[in-house]
């Protein structure tokens, strides 16, 4: 049984854009952002208060935060690693901060220089800060499916981090298969398993598509009763501490195979070709999207 209606979480801006070498200039983020707010999407995750060495793409967040034009009723978030990344979102007066680890120690240690166990007092410490704040928070779980040094990731380290995130008071857990390995047969597993440990209203599943899977995995998660997906427009990015994260799953395909599946998303499809097209052109590449391969030979 499908569902009627699914949630796009937009996080090209943030995780697409963290892995581009090429530095975008602030304005063409802004714009970028901008045309994204007209297309339906009711979530964009605009960038991330993260140490700008670590990542030098998303060092004008500020600017970002205070250049765009926010339309009421979408929610503008931005990734915060710890209590200095909060106050400086905080004041920029976002909607919604979200907090990040792995379910693998080697991939938690490279991308937040801690180790799992050290991790969850910051992260208690920011959710309950932000809420104080009146913000809301969402918990990413990344390496869900598969690590670049670890290998396959145990469902249980999934389950413990899950429920820790839960219990420090997340409103909403993204799931990341961070380098896109997840076949079908592995999410439908663990999302039975998954069942019984988080409500799935509050779970978005968030795919990467560097092996070609990320809709069949999107498609299992519908059956298994998932409504809510994280992409990324035109299928940009990756995660820079994990060789191989290229391509998220791209919100232009996303949409499409919905809405020719009589699901409803809220988005208009032209108003993101728009966006994508704007983005691709200061980028230098050809957006890698199904949706931007058509229109880019039409
Ligand atoms: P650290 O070096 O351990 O930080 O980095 P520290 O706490 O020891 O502080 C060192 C210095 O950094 C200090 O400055 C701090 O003030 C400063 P100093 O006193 O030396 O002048 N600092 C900061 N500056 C700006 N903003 C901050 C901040 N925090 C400390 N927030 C840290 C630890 C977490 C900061 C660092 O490792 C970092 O920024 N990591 C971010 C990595 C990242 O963004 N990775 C990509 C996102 S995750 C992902 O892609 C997965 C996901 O997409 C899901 C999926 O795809 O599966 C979410
Ligand atoms: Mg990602």
């Amino acid at each position: 049984e499908m569902p009627e209606k699914v949630t796009i979480r937009e996080v090209g801006p943030r995780d697409g854009l963290q892995n581009e070498e090429e530095k975008i200039a602030t304005e063409d983020k802004i714009d970028w952002i901008n045309l994204l707010s007209q297309s339906g999407l009711d979530y964009i995750e605009f960038s991330s208060f993260v140490h700008p060495k670590w990542i030098p793409q998303l060092k004008d967040a500020r600017e970002v935060a205070e250049g765009i034009t926010r339309t009421p009723g979408i929610t503008y978030a931005a990734l915060v690693p710890n209590k200095k990344g909060l106050e400086n979102a905080i004041d920029t007066d976002v909607d919604e901060v979200s907090v990040f680890m792995s379910a693998s120690e080697t991939h938690n240690k490279k991308n937040i220089n801690k180790t799992i166990e050290e991790t969850y007092p910051v992260l208690e410490e920011v959710v309950s800060e932000a809420k104080a704040a009146g913000k809301t928070v969402r918990g990413y779980v990344s390496t869900v499916f598969g690590c670049p040094y670890e290998g396959k990731i145990a469902p249980s380290h999934v389950f413990e981090v899950s429920t820790r995130l839960f219990q420090m008071g997340i409103d909403e857990l993204s799931l990341g298969d961070t380098i896109g390995v997840a076949n079908p047969k592995q999410v439908d597993e663990f999302l039975k398993q998954m069942e019984e440990n988080v409500p799935f209203s509050k779970v978005a599943m968030h795919f990467h598509n560097t092996s070609g899977m990320a809709l069949a995995n999107v498609l299992i998660s519908l059956e298994r009763g998932i409504t809510k997906f994280d992409a990324a427009l035109g299928g940009l990015g990756g995660c820079p501490y994990a060789d191989g994260a290229s391509g998220n799953l791209a919100t232009d395909d996303l949409v499409h195979m919905l809405e020719e599946m009589g699901i409803e998303t809220g988005v208009n499809q032209e108003k993101l070709a728009e966006a994508a097209t704007f983005i691709q052109s200061r980028i230098s590449k050809e957006l890698p999207s199904h949706q931007m391969q058509i229109r880019n030979r039409q």
